[in-house]
């Protein structure tokens, strides 16, 4: 199929579409005459391999736009590679939404710079600050003790197999690196940071601190710590910094509700609000706190990294190469590459758009039965039956989890006024297929506000802000629902996996 790249950002889509019935247009422009070729108003420049110029194009351009490359969307069609701009093309560039911040009295944990990173069970996230609050530099990568095991609980049995050292080395080696890309990219020294602030889930944080792993492994679960305190760089062994910067870790709620979900909670501001809310952060565990008559109640749930792009045959995460969105054009699936490059992979918010778009075009039936196996997405992307088994198991961990809390607080879908969605897999997630492929109650979908990387954006604040360190301490405070002996947990599991 071609490859359009269309104000900038390349598109797989099928030959023979016409301009104007691409999405990018549709989302950008209208077409006055009803794309009849009367009315000029959906000029574009184009070239490469494109459908000969029409009689209809012919009478509606000037002979300076004929030669300019001035083509008319809705009259011509797509016969390879081309290139499309609209003519008030605005940048479109992918941001990478970092998460909602709410404004703050500025206070920071630190002198000189100060950074913040979310250590996710797949991905690491970070951000670098000067003391009058401006972003100098983001990163991100990969978690490197993925090479453990994909989720917690396999990081849990490697470390109680003799592996605690080695995976502390590997997140702190990890952190070390980004504290040395993020530095050289605002041109600063890496020992000018004096305070850090690092969030992440409680198997996470055990496992940056070397602490014991051994009583999160078996019933009642336990936390050996629920942190809410400072280190030094030098006790985590991160080479990068003078050991004496000051490095604070948020609280956890619990064993598997973690700091990831305080800092969530805080930048979320749903604590404190009138009304029912639940914060949802879609991620390796699927963690989540409900907000409901003046109480917090937590739980998690274990979706596995579908979402993140791991777990699928050709997953990867949201950068560029990867298929992050995917719609229906005549019929035929059309896909949005990531950055101006042919697709390498496929990644959450792409899985999901794609397993919404099987479903239409019932090459997919609601059990799960892909009807070709694997369906060619764009090439040589495709997904396989083994894909939608993982987004099934993924996909009815987290609604069941959302159920089982509504219906532990006895209130309906209906009555939560905010669905806050966290995460960096949230941030591009296609929320009405979210809800068609079932990942979310379809009831909620008018309360659903995407608020990106919630959980770093809270530990910026509290990096930003020590007096916030008390605000986040409550965030810290509520009911854990214990999912895995609920027996409408076991019920809604079991009804969710079902397209
Ligand atoms: S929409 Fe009127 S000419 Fe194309």
């Amino acid at each position: 199929m071609p490859t359009v790249v269309f104000n900038d950002i390349s598109y797989i889509v099928p030959e023979g579409s016409r301009i104007s019935d691409l999405p990018p247009y549709k989302e950008s422009a209208a077409l006055p005459c009803g794309g009849h070729g009367k009315c000029g108003k959906c000029k574009v420049t184009a070239k490469g391999m494109l459908s000969p110029l029409s009689a209809t194009e012919r009478e509606g351009l000037t002979s300076d736009e004929i030669e300019s490359g001035v083509r008319l969307a809705c009259c011509t069609t797509v016969c390879g590679d081309c290139v499309i701009c609209t003519l008030d093309a605005r940048t479109s560039a992918r941001i990478r939404i970092a998460g909602d911040m709410p404004e703050i009295s500025l206070h920071p944990a630190f002198s000189a710079y100060g950074v913040c990173v979310d250590i996710g069970t797949t991905t690491l996230a970070a951000r670098l600050y000067n003391g009058e609050g401006t972003l100098l530099a983001e990163a991100g990568g990969l978690n490197p003790q993925s090479a453990y095991g994909a989720d917690v609980i396999s990081r849990i049995e490697a470390a109680l197999k003799g592996e605690a050292h080695e995976l502390a080395m590997s997140i702190r080696r990890a952190i070390d690196a980004l504290l040395t890309e993020l530095t050289r990219a605002a041109g600063i020294a890496p020992n000018a940071i004096d305070g850090m602030v690092i969030t992440g889930n409680t198997v996470m944080l055990h496992l940056l601190t070397e602490t014991s792993v051994e009583p999160l492994s078996h019933a009642p679960f336990a936390a050996e710590r629920l942190f809410g305190e400072v280190l030094t760089a030098g006790e985590l062994a991160l080479t990068a910094l003078s050991p004496d910067a000051e490095i604070y870790l948020p609280p956890c709620a619990a064993a598997f509700v973690g700091a990831d979900i305080t800092t969530a909670l805080l930048a979320s501001g749903i604590c404190g609000q009138q009304g029912t809310a639940l914060l949802v952060d879609i991620g390796t565990n699927g963690e989540m706190a409900l907000w409901h008559d003046g109480r917090l109640t937590f739980c998690s749930t274990a979706a596995g990294p579908a979402f993140e792009g791991a777990d699928i045959s050709m997953g990867m995460g949201g950068k560029e190469g990867a298929i992050d969105s995917v719609c229906l054009v005549n019929g035929s699936l059309y896909a949005h590459v990531i950055g101006n490059i042919a697709p390498a992979g496929i990644c959450g918010s792409g899985v999901v758009d794609t397993v919404a778009c099987l479903l239409d075009t019932e090459q997919l039936d609601e059990t799960g039965y892909l009807e070709d196996d694997p369906a060619m997405i764009a090439e040589p992307v495709s997904i396989t039956q083994e894909d939608i088994r993982a987004v099934q198991l993924a996909k009815s961990a987290i609604h069941a989890g959302i159920r089982t809390l509504l219906h532990r607080a006895g209130i309906a879908p209906e009555a939560v006024g905010t669905l806050a969605i966290a995460g960096g897999f949230g941030s591009y997630l296609n929320t009405d297929n979210a809800c068609k492929i079932g990942l979310l109650p379809a009831e909620m979908r008018p309360a659903i506000r995407v608020i990106g990387n919630a959980a770093l954006a809270g530990a910026a604040m509290v990096l930003l802000s020590r007096d916030l360190r008390e605000q986040c301490a409550r965030c810290a405070t509520g009911e854990v629902a214990e999912l895995s002996t609920d027996p409408v947990f076991a019920d809604e599991y079991m009804e969710r996996m079902l397209f």
